[in-house]
């Protein structure tokens, strides 16, 4: 029996397999090599790259809660030079999609981000971040906000000739397809989603938040209902690829994406967990998808049976 096809095509770019990491839990890509192989992954999307470094928020900035974590890492990371400098050359020869996660406070910072991701030949794409709620500017601000979403995602598209894929906010409720529409409407080639829901934890007996910045970004298998219900409202009402998110963790999380709607998944808290689980999701689905009668991955997308 021929194994299935798993490539996902994105814009002009082929993705091997629809699993790929979700920013922020995966590093800059080439830390992982050796906890799991990169190469059997559809693509990899690295930390939020800004125009100049951050240093993020201050600790603590992560919390494990039941079925989750939250976040409020504030997108430390070490900006987008040094990113091409530093960190590209140790993923030449990996063979696999690398996407650039890019977050600005202004308009035009996304722009300048783009331009910048174009001229560099190993970022196959980009994913525009309007959805960290860590933020005070720039971030979830963008992405409740279909007007401003529009403007980002035009900006981008006027900058750069690769994939931009923009990543949707679930701390928009159900306006968040109006997000998605406004943004295919600018040039945008996928959406991504969901981002993390804003959440709170407290520690009761010294009776401060555990985390720093009092909210974070809750993740993990706790949103994963909410995300697939998500990822199937936006999937009815626009014609552009879209990329699962939410507490994915096993191939089976992974394929409801598929038939709730999304062409490709990624993963982010699980590799916390387990670096290799994405590699494992794989596999996983390409079983699934022989076990279905489907030839592709592609046939069994939006496949959900109504009754
Ligand atoms: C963060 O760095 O605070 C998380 C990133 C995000 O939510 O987009």
């Amino acid at each position: 029996m021929r194994s299935p096809d798993l490539s996902f095509e994105l814009a002009g770019v082929t993705f091997k397999n629809p699993v790929l990491t979700a920013s922020g839990c995966f590093g800059y890509g080439a830390e992982q090599d050796g906890l799991c192989d990169i190469s059997r992954l559809g693509g990899i999307c690295t930390k939020g790259l800004s125009l100049a470094p951050r240093p993020g928020n201050p600790p603590p900035r992560i919390r494990e809660t039941v079925a989750g974590m939250l976040n409020s890492i504030g997108l430390e990371n070490i900006g987008i030079d040094a990113f091409i400098e530093e960190k590209v050359p140790l993923l030449t020869g990996v063979d696999t999609v690398v996407v650039a996660n890019l977050f600005g406070v202004a308009v035009e910072d996304y722009a300048r981000l783009c331009a910048r991701a174009d001229d560099c030949g190993r970022i196959d794409a980009v994913e525009l971040n309007i959805s960290c709620p860590n933020v005070h500017e720039g971030g979830v601000e963008f992405g409740v906000d279909p007007v401003m979403a529009a403007k980002v995602t035009a900006a981008a598209r006027r900058s750069t000739s690769k994939p931009v894929i923009v990543k949707l906010s679930p701390n928009a409720g159900d306006r968040i397809v109006s997000v998605a529409r406004a943004v295919e409407e600018e040039g945008a080639d996928a959406v991504s989603l969901i981002n993390t829901i804003s959440g709170m934890a407290v520690d009761v007996r010294s009776r401060r938040p555990w985390i720093a910045k009092t909210y974070g970004g809750l993740s993990g298998p706790a949103i994963r209902p909410i995300a697939l219900r998500m990822v199937h409202l936006v999937a009815g009402s626009v014609k552009m690829p879209l990329i699962g998110i939410g507490g994915i963790s096993t191939w089976e999380d992974a394929a409801a994406f598929v038939l709730a709607g999304a062409s490709a998944v990624q993963v982010g808290t699980a590799c916390f967990v387990d670096p290799s689980a994405p590699e494992r999701m794989a596999s996983g689905l390409a079983e699934w998808v022989a076990e279905q009668g489907a030839s592709s991955v592609s046939e069994l997308v939006g496949a959900l049976r109504s009754e």
